[in-house]
């Protein structure tokens, strides 16, 4: 038996024989039936994942200037359930050393984290060098201790001089991304090998620009999201192309952006199969289509849809941007994996009623989706959040039959509850949706790289503040040292990673 197998046999079992002895939890796994057990494949990679926003804090200090979500905290506290922010918050800017133990502690092969653009581009086009520091630091200290840095570029938090210019509406949006993103490989590329241009564009553009119930608040019903996603796509398809002329060779990294959908089961069985992808395309197809698809642009259900709404509107042309050839050509294909965040599932039917030309709509009517819930789901502290496994394996099922296998990264996927340590809740949540996850994998065939858990401390969670708790560890936001707690799932979630499988 050659040296390196038999050492790593040896490991393995000092590695589980230690967690025996140490968490309890392992005994459970021990009376499971050997027929239930499903196991990831050896270059899987477990890891866990946080925003810039919802830990960093710090929110001016070293030449930081204020992102959409500083103005937005600051403007409305009343809009934020607790009336906290993330001035503070976690404080991961001077406690991120705290937030690496615990990933440490748990086994997680890589983290995911955001870098804040207000940070390194404050006020202008003019670069703060201070701000190369910090992350320096992370993702140094991430490499010493072997966890693997996965970086996402926009979490959310537009710099606001950025959207002082009209943010994702303005096409210079993707001169600014591409300058962005040139500066973080040539900074961080000789460390930082898998890039994440946009987190979950879908819901940027939607709750932003259409409902106007995030930052920037701006009420564009039906063409705001339309004209937001259009620039989002070119913009990471500019960053792409940056890393491919003038990175990759020498780099050798990958580059995606991670999205996010529900997946959407038939409410009315008699309902044709094709009714799944509609619902499917009118929100995960409409970034994934242009990107992944072998044909390029945007799902032709949307093209007709909105088209054939925006003539009966009266319209000029259709709400939905037209994607020439030649930006379908640059667009098909700028991805190297693609990022998935998964959190929950829905039933759907189609909403058959008469169309109204002056109702208003935005993509969710445009798209004709009913949507209802299954009584018996558990459902978390937030209110959409509802346990729905089998989403997730048909989600991933469905993409890799529409996507031809691409390698997919599940970049977020977790539970919320109050905070407390004992979070049986979350452990159920993760066990499931790994058991899911395992049988895409081993009977499906789907392609999946690697599971990322929201998150591994609990943060500010956007408009419900520090009201709903997704940590893997308890922060306490009030104390001066922020102490990070481990959870039971921590527990949990190192058995698995030790393990590597999954047992009912
Ligand atoms: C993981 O290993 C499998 C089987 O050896 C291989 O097909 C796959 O390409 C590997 N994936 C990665 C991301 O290295
Ligand atoms: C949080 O920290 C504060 C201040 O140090 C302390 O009074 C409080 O007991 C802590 N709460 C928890 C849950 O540990």
């Amino acid at each position: 038996m050659p040296l390196k197998i038999l050492i790593t046999i040896t490991l393995i079992c000092i590695q589980n024989s230690i967690s025996l002895s140490l968490t309890p939890v392992l005994i459970e796994s021990q009376a499971i039936d050997a027929e239930n057990i499903y196991e990831f494949p050896k270059n899987f990679s477990f890891g866990a994942a946080t925003a810039a926003y919802q830990i960093e804090g710090g929110w001016k200090e070293d030449g930081k200037g204020p992102s959409i979500w500083d103005t937005f905290v600051h403007n409305h506290p009343e809009m934020i359930a607790d009336g906290s922010n993330g001035d503070v918050g976690d404080d991961s800017y001077h406690h991120f050393m705290d937030d690496i133990k615990a990933l440490k502690e748990v086994g997680f092969e890589h983290y995911r984290f955001s870098i804040s653009w207000s940070r390194i581009f404050p006020t202008s086009t003019i670069v703060n060098e201070k701000a190369f520091d910090y992350y320096n630091k992370l993702i140094d200290a991430l490499i010493v201790n072997n966890i693997e840095p996965v970086v996402t570029m926009l979490h959310y938090d537009i710099p606001q001089w950025i959207q002082d210019t009209g943010g994702f509406l303005n096409p210079y949006f993707i001169k600014y991304f591409k300058l962005y993103a040139y500066t973080l490989y040539k900074n961080f590329g000789s460390r930082v090998k898998i890039w994440i241009t946009f987190n979950e564009p879908f819901e940027s553009c939607v709750e932003g620009y259409s409902y106007g119930s995030t930052p920037p608040l701006i009420t564009l019903r039906g063409v705001g999201e339309y004209m937001c996603a259009h620039h989002v796509i070119l913009a990471h398809a500019a960053a792409y192309e940056t890393y491919k002329a003038h990175f990759k060779q020498d780099q050798r990294g990958m580059v995606g952006i991670t999205l996010d959908s529900r997946f959407y089961f038939r409410k009315n069985p008699q309902d044709s199969p094709e009714i799944i992808d509609r619902f499917m395309n009118f929100e995960l197809g409409w970034f994934a289509h242009p990107i992944y698809s072998k044909t390029g642009g945007y799902p032709q259900v949307m093209i007709d849809e909105i088209n054939e709404r925006s003539k009966k509107e009266g319209r000029a042309w259709s709400r939905l941007p037209e994607m020439t050839e030649d930006i379908k050509k640059f667009v098909r294909g700028t991805a190297d994996f693609l990022g998935f965040n998964y959190y929950s599932s829905r039933y759907a039917e189609l909403d058959t009623s008469d169309y109204n030309p002056s109702s208003n709509p935005t993509i969710t009517e445009d798209s004709r989706i009913r949507t209802s819930i299954d009584p018996s789901w558990k459902r978390a502290k937030s209110s959409w959040l509802y346990s729905v496994p089998q989403g997730l394996h048909d989600a991933l099922v469905w993409i890799k039959d529409q996507y031809d296998n691409i390698p997919v990264l599940i970049t977020e996927n977790g539970w919320s509850d109050d905070g407390q340590l004992n979070d049986d809740g979350r452990i159920e949540y993760f066990r499931d949706h790994l058991i899911a996850v395992a049988k895409a994998i081993n009977e499906e065939k789907c392609n999946v790289i690697g599971y990322t858990a929201w998150s591994i401390i609990d943060n500010f969670e956007w408009r419900k503040g520090f009201s709903e708790r997704f940590g893997i560890y308890h922060v306490n936001v009030t104390s001066p040292t922020k102490e990070r707690t481990a959870k039971k799932s921590a527990k949990f979630m190192r058995e698995v990673i030790n393990n590597r499988f999954i047992g009912q």
